[in-house]
């Protein structure tokens, strides 16, 4: 018999976890204490004296997941009656989006339920590898989420995606088309699988609404990626602080080169930046792409309290394009300017033959010992003349 919970959310399911494992009785437990006590204690009122401040083991848990469930069976199995529990009673949990508290919590459970023991994760990795562990807090990607403004036609890919725990959060936080995570690594791609499956049944069971979801098993970098990454992706996450700099550039110039305009690129280590282009920059990343510093949090990752920056990276190829065409206009301004230069050169030959003309008619005037108005008036006239060619 699997560990049940009867629904009591809009058209949630009955939620159902094996009790082979021993840990999924604490998630049972941590769902009654943590969601249904605070919203609907009268619920829970059957349950043993002083239930929610002890340390149960597992038949008690059973017992209190009994009582529980003889309780809510009324509502479990009248929809209708369900959906009159109005979001006074059932607050954040009574709607279908979730909101940041719900959509953590439930990634949160079904994380437990996947992953019991997290320490086994970080044995498993080489350090100062491109393999090296660390998780994104749930936390600093809503923040990113919110900063993206992510919507109905974005599709979120997170390169490296460990466990998928940000993968399953992004498509319960937010309204996305798709998420997927590539990971490379055996025990954290086979914990995503489980992730992914745990938290859509809790998903269920709360009657949420959430994106396609996708967890591979893989390297990002196999062509067979290859579209889902430059033309399907809009938002690609890439937690690659530790990433090394052969795999640092195979990601340049194999995926992100070849984005479409538009794609986000958020990341733990810039792949670009605000830069001017230049003669010198024009095969960097910063040529087609700006990268800013986005919003980031304390303790926003797992592996250190301080704050870790992250990037966004947009690509933008008109940045390239405006730049030779920059180039080419000053090309054209500089050969505008030398053909003036010509003209100047003939322009002050003339000038030089007329003076050279008038001195001489104005030196025969002298010599001759007419210096008269007319010869004067000759001279002005020339001079007027050399002075407009
Ligand atoms: C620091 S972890 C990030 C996990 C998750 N994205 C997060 O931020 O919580 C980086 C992950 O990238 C994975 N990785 C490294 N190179 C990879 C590749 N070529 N293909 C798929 N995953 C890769 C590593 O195995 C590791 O799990």
């Amino acid at each position: 018999m699997p560990l049940e919970l009867f629904p009591i959310c809009g058209t949630g399911k009955t939620l159902r976890l094996p009790t082979s494992q021993p840990h999924m009785y604490q998630v049972i437990y941590g769902i009654l204490k943590q969601v249904y006590l605070p919203l609907v204690p009268d619920i829970l009122e059957g349950l043993p004296q002083g239930w929610s401040e002890l340390l149960l083991d597992q038949n008690q848990v059973a017992e209190c997941a009994k009582k529980y469930n003889m309780a809510a069976k009324p509502d479990a199995k009248n929809v209708k009656r369900r959906r009159s529990y109005s979001s006074s009673i059932l607050k954040e949990w009574g709607h279908r989006q979730c909101t940041f508290g719900v959509a953590r919590d439930i990634v949160n459970f079904a994380y437990e339920c996947a992953v019991p023991r997290p320490s086994q994760l970080n044995n498993h990795y080489k350090s100062f590898s491109s393999e090296t562990y660390g998780e994104t807090n749930l936390e600093q990607m809503a923040s990113i989420i919110d900063e993206l403004r992510l919507g109905p036609s974005d599709v979120f890919v997170d390169l490296g995606s460990g466990v998928g725990q940000l993968v399953c959060f992004a498509a319960a936080y937010s309204n996305i088309k798709q998420a997927v995570g590539i990971e490379l690594s055996p025990l954290p791609a086979g914990r995503a699988v489980d992730l992914s499956n745990y938290f859509k049944k809790i998903m269920d069971h709360f009657g949420k609404n959430c994106g396609a979801l996708k967890l591979i098993h893989g390297d990002f970098l196999d062509p067979k990626f290859k579209k889902l990454i430059t033309e399907e992706a809009t938002v690609i996450y890439i937690n690659n602080l530790a990433f090394g700099p052969e795999l640092m550039l195979r990601i340049t110039l194999e995926l992100l080169q070849e984005l479409k305009p538009g794609t986000r690129i958020v990341s733990t280590k810039p792949f670009g930046s605000r830069k001017r282009v230049t003669y010198r920059s024009t095969c960097d990343l910063s040529a087609i792409s700006d990268t800013v510093q986005m919003r980031s949090l304390v303790n926003g990752v797992s592996w250190t309290a301080n704050k870790v920056d992250f990037w966004l990276t947009t690509m933008v190829p008109t940045k390239l394009y405006k730049y030779y065409e920059s180039e080419l206009h000053k090309k054209k301004g500089h050969c505008e300017r030398s053909e003036a230069g010509e003209q100047n050169q003939e322009h002050g030959r003339k000038k030089r033959k007329t003076e050279l003309r008038l001195d001489s008619s104005v030196k025969k005037s002298n010599e001759s010992g007419t210096n008269s108005a007319r010869s004067r008036r000759l001279a002005f006239s020339e001079r007027t003349l050399s002075s407009n060619l």
